[in-house]
């Protein structure tokens, strides 16, 4: 007969998760950002806190309900996703880079607005490069060492499992799951690679909730055994 008692998945666990955009300011009045609608973030936030994990959602501008039991924390920027979510991992068993961060930023960005200066003009933006989040993560003591479970995600336009895998490496990450196009920002359904040392494995498309708690799943038989 089965046992009464069956831990759930994630009982006692801390889980970070990035998710959304993020936003990098031009001026107070107007920055850059893009389509991520942070959906398959919180999917996966929510489906932590079903496993019995302690989650904290880093998230940047998005129009979404926080799911229920999740701690979550605003941020707007690259800069400030980072410094949201150093003050997090150190106390996480599992880091889940789902957020669409800006590659980059404008190099500066005006006090006051932006003004039309009446010659037809326009403006040109510089940029500069955005700290890489999941990559700062993946470097620290913890994480190189297993304590601290790394995933990241990719959405890529073309040859999707070799550039997952060289993704995979170049980051130093555990586990690496690829977005199968076409892209699918703001949708409630996705099709997703999961690239591992050992080879690609593909999670047929479903909804993003359906899909998350799979990935919770596949998360939680990858964690180092309990002593
Ligand atoms: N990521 C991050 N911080 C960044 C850029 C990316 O944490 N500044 C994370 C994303 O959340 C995702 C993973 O890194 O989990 C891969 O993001 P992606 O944009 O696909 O990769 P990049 O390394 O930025 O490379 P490129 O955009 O050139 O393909
Ligand atoms: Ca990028």
């Amino acid at each position: 007969l089965v046992t009464f008692f069956q831990p759930k998945l994630l009982a006692g666990k801390r889980v970070v998760v990035t998710a959304g955009p993020t936003f990098e300011a031009l001026d107070p009045i107007r920055g850059i950002t893009n389509h991520s609608s942070g959906k398959m973030g919180f999917a996966i936030a929510r489906a932590a806190h079903e496993a019995g994990a302690e989650v904290t959602l880093v998230s940047g501008p998005v129009s979404l309900q926080t799911p229920r039991g999740v701690l979550r924390v605003d941020v707007k920027s690259a800069r400030d996703m980072l410094a949201a979510t150093l003050a997090e991992v150190p106390a996480a068993d599992i880091f889940v880079a789902t957020a669409a961060v800006a590659d980059w930023r404008p190099a500066t960005s005006a006090e006051q607005k932006i003004k039309k200066d009446g010659t037809g003009a326009a403006p040109t933006v510089a940029f500069t490069e955005n700290p890489d989040i999941l990559a700062t993560v993946a470097k620290d003591e913890r994480a190189k060492s297993g304590r601290l479970f790394c995933v990241g995600f990719a959405a890529e336009s073309h040859d999707l499992a070799n550039h997952a895998k060289a993704k995979r490496e170049r980051k130093g990450i555990p586990l690496l799951v690829g977005n199968i196009g076409p892209l699918t920002f703001g949708q409630d359904d996705n099709q997703m690679m999961l690239v591992d040392a050992n080879g690609v494995q593909e999670l047929p498309r479903a909804p993003k909730l359906e899909l998350a708690r799979k990935l919770v799943g596949e998360i939680a038989r990858r964690l180092p055994a309990q002593r």
